[in-house]
């Protein structure tokens, strides 16, 4: 069945729909018939509207497409544009398309029955160009979602490492999987010890972008595969969303696709250690010191504490390439819900000079961050009797920050380093607007808007 849309937009419009008394809120929807035409009659309030909007509002109408089974659409995109003053025309379109496209995602791979719709969009012919871009970054989110959404058994370490050769084959990204013989070698210590507990054995995957670029930039994702917390063994609940304690490397992986599809001029290379951590005869251990790369000793406080120890190997690497601008992202830690809440993540970083425009550039992609900061007194929270430090503190207090610090004593002080702690919003915080069931897809767009702002 076939239906259009009509943008309604202040007094004059509503008039012409009797049935309407205000426009309720923004981007309220409504579906009826003028003669024989299906029509779904989308409000547009007079507030600033802003790319987020815009992408919920189109994400809402998918939806509403769907419960309709409607499946050819026609849209004026350029009255939707002419009706939202706030932003470029551009910019509102490929918001539109974002939306459109976010919201259709499913992981249906394991459904018997597939409840996702194709939709035929009509719109005009001028902005196939800007629906392209738009797909780009809608495709590489759901790359993302894909991974995350994956149950734990069937995305390993080893699977994983061969999804992302797939993912890149045909691209200029170049994959290189290191197996658990050479990952001792290639100086990734902690995720040998911390994969060690699993058959299915650890894996680093390392991807380089080279298309020109000043300065070397690297990307660095928490990949446990599964986290049940190792010896110090997670409880029932908190278990739960585990298999999902790899949505920084998924973000990284995304982000990766993303800058190469649009071709950005940067030095790249992002660096996934991927491991389960499972209790087991050969698990590592509580009180085991961990020597890292660069000679540093760690006393593993807690088994559970197994993101850090292994974005530690990623950062030292990283540092080893001569990356002189690193962004990590992790689901690190409960504490970073406590102090933000589920809608926007955490971001740390040595250089507090471009927080403020980094927190505005993630409220334009829709992935939140917020900063935080970094006290410099609560390092001395991971003192260890036996090693340089521990992986944890005893106080309950502060947890999201005394990771981030652990994280910062492997960062040397000229390198620009943020760590966004995503912990929290991995899953959507609700599920309304372009987000659907499973994974948020979180940070992709981020990371790829990061790293274009750094080489502009
Ligand atoms: N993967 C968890 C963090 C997490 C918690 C992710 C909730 C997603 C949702 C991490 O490895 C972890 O277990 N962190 C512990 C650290 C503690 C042992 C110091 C935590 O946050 O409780
Ligand atoms: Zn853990
Ligand atoms: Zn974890």
């Amino acid at each position: 069945m076939q239906a259009n849309v009509n943008f309604i937009c202040g007094e004059k419009d509503i008039a012409s729909y009797p049935f309407l008394q205000s426009i309720e809120h923004f981007a309220s929807i409504h579906f009826v018939y003028e003669g024989s035409q299906a029509v779904f009659l989308v409000s547009l309030n007079d507030e600033v509207h802003s790319h987020e909007s815009i992408k919920v509002m189109a994400g809402n109408l998918r939806k509403k497409v769907e419960e309709y089974r409607i499946n050819k659409l026609e849209v004026s995109l350029e009255s939707l544009s002419n009706y939202i003053s706030s932003l470029p025309a551009e910019d509102t379109i490929k918001a539109f398309f974002e939306g459109w496209y976010l919201a259709g995602y499913r992981f249906e791979h394991y459904k018997s029955d597939s409840q996702s719709l194709d939709i035929d969009l009509f719109y005009e012919e001028d902005y196939r160009e800007l629906e392209e871009e738009a797909s780009k970054v809608t495709e590489a989110v759901c790359i993302a979602r894909d991974l995350c959404n994956e149950p734990a058994s069937n995305l390993t370490p080893a699977t994983y490492g061969q999804k992302l050769i797939n993912i890149f084959q045909d691209t200029m990204i170049d994959v290189t999987i290191l197996h658990e013989e050479d990952i001792c070698d290639h100086g990734f210590h902690a995720t040998y010890h911390v994969g060690k507990g699993s058959n299915d054995t650890p894996r680093v995957a390392l991807l380089t972008y080279h298309n020109q670029g000043k300065n070397k930039m690297a990307l660095v994702g928490k990949g446990v595969t599964f986290d049940a917390g190792g010896i110090n063994l997670k409880q029932a609940n908190d278990i739960v969303d585990m298999k999902m304690d790899m949505g920084g490397s998924a973000a990284v992986a995304g982000a990766m696709k993303l800058i190469e599809s649009m071709e950005l001029p940067v030095h790249l290379t992002a660096i996934i250690p991927l491991v389960e951590n499972i209790p087991s005869r050969t698990s590592y251990l509580p009180s085991d010191i961990i020597t890292y790369q660069n000679g540093m000793t760690v006393e593993v406080g807690n088994t559970d504490a197994e993101g850090r120890l292994i974005l530690a190997d990623g950062l030292l690497y990283a540092q080893n390439q001569g990356a002189d601008w690193i962004a990590d992202i992790a689901t690190l830690t409960g504490s970073i819900g406590h102090a933000l809440g589920l809608k926007v993540a955490g971001l740390f970083s040595n250089k507090l000079e471009s927080l403020t425009e980094y927190e505005r550039i993630s409220q334009e992609t829709g992935d939140h961050i917020w900063p935080m900061p970094m006290v410099k007194e609560y390092k001395g929270l991971l003192k260890s009797e036996t090693a340089d430090i521990k992986n944890v503190t005893s106080t309950p207090f502060g947890g999201a920050i005394t990771a981030a610090s652990f994280l910062h004593s492997f960062i040397e002080k000229d390198v620009k380093w943020y760590h966004i702690d995503m912990a929290n919003t991995v899953k959507p915080f609700e599920i309304s607007g372009y987000y659907v069931e499973g994974a948020s897809g979180f940070g992709v767009r981020l990371l790829t808007e990061l790293v274009k702002k750094e080489v502009e």
